[in-house]
């Protein structure tokens, strides 16, 4: 395995200067991971959420996850049944809702992110603790199986889980929320209205979603390369691997918007990233942003359009200098 990973590391090296053949090289590697799905080989590798962390840096991470959650719930404690989508390799936010007043909390996931079950344990245990969660272990020690109300749904996209939800089990969740995982849906915004169909009238919808190229193209090119790339080749590089799909703020706008002039929804939708700028010290409108951070956003994005594949040419530099946004659908 180390030989293969040197040789991979060895072969993206090698393309680093030419985006195009890069590409190309991530649409091999994609249809590898189609065969792998096919075969049923979920594990996946490469940065899981805790990986390098002590505990307590854990526990930390778990806290900052739960908040943001708890803010996009507009909510201090949860209730009724609550799906959170792309955990990683941790229960730990699951076995905080349970202890916040969710009956159940599923977890749903395409990938079985690598994980180690020692180091989890000990974040479960160091959680317990701190809170007192001892009545949630239905094991002897603490074990991600062993959380009363957690359950793992590992191995289906959530695409798939959430369609097949709408189809046989209809409204059931409270509250779907997700961290940095919308942008790895082959198909986000199919799966953001099966997600609406899932959800209970009152319920909420929350999403954080990023749009940059997860390291596809970067440090190496600019932040906006991915763009570059022709939907008919981008689509192959991305359909089995989770690599980012790229779309963007104007399409997930566009969904919200038709869901609530057809009565489904109320929504608020708010910018967490700009291009060229990073994180904003907090989510908000686009109206109300510094405006020298959005005219730094716009220039960066317009010293590249140009280059920008035919998909993204009509776009509006807004909608493009919009790198993280957080959004909130209430269900009617
Ligand atoms: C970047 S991690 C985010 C982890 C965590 N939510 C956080 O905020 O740190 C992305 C997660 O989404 C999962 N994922 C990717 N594509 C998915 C899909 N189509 N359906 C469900 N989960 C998916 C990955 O396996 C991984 O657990």
């Amino acid at each position: 395995m180390r030989f293969v990973n040197a040789l991979k590391q060895r072969g993206k090296d090698v393309l680093e200067p030419w985006p195009l053949a890069k590409a190309l090289g991530y649409v091999a590697h994609d249809a590898w991971w189609g065969l792998r799905l096919r075969a049923g080989w979920i594990e996946q590798g490469g940065v899981t959420v805790h990986g390098t962390l002590e505990v307590e840096q854990s526990v930390d991470v778990v806290e900052l996850i739960l908040d943001d959650y708890r803010r996009a719930a507009g909510c201090e404690r949860f209730t009724g049944r609550v799906a959170e989508i792309g955990p990683g390799d941790s229960a730990g936010v699951a076995l905080l809702m349970r202890h916040l007043g969710a009956a159940a909390v599923d977890l749903i996931d395409r990938f079985h992110s690598r994980r180690d079950p020692e180091q989890q344990a000990a974040i479960y245990q160091a959680l317990s603790r701190k809170y007192g969660l001892e009545a949630l272990r239905t094991k002897a020690t603490w074990d991600e199986d062993g959380i009363d109300g957690v359950e793992w749904r590992v191995g289906r996209s959530a695409e798939a889980f959430f369609a097949d939800c709408a189809t046989r089990r209809g409204r059931i969740y409270d509250l779907v929320v997700s961290r940095h995982v919308m942008e790895h849906l082959y198909d986000p915004l199919t799966g953001l209205r099966d997600m609406l169909r899932c959800t209970k009238p009152g319920g909420r919808v929350a999403h954080q979603v990023g749009f940059h190229d997860h390291g596809m193209f970067t440090p190496r090119h600019h932040a906006l390369t991915f763009l570059e790339i022709p939907e008919v080749l981008y689509r192959h590089m991305t359909a089995n691997s989770g690599r980012p799909n790229r779309v963007l703020t104007h399409w997930f706008r566009r969904c919200l918007d038709d869901l609530v002039a057809a009565g489904a929804i109320d929504y608020t939708l708010d910018v967490t990233h700009l291009v060229d700028v990073g994180r904003l010290g907090r989510a908000q409108a686009w109206e109300e942003i510094d405006p020298a951070l959005r005219e730094q956003a716009l220039a960066f994005v317009d010293r590249h359009r140009a280059a920008f594949a035919p998909e993204f040419a009509g776009v509006p530099s807004r909608d493009i200098a919009i790198t993280g946004i957080a959004f909130v659908a209430t269900v009617h």
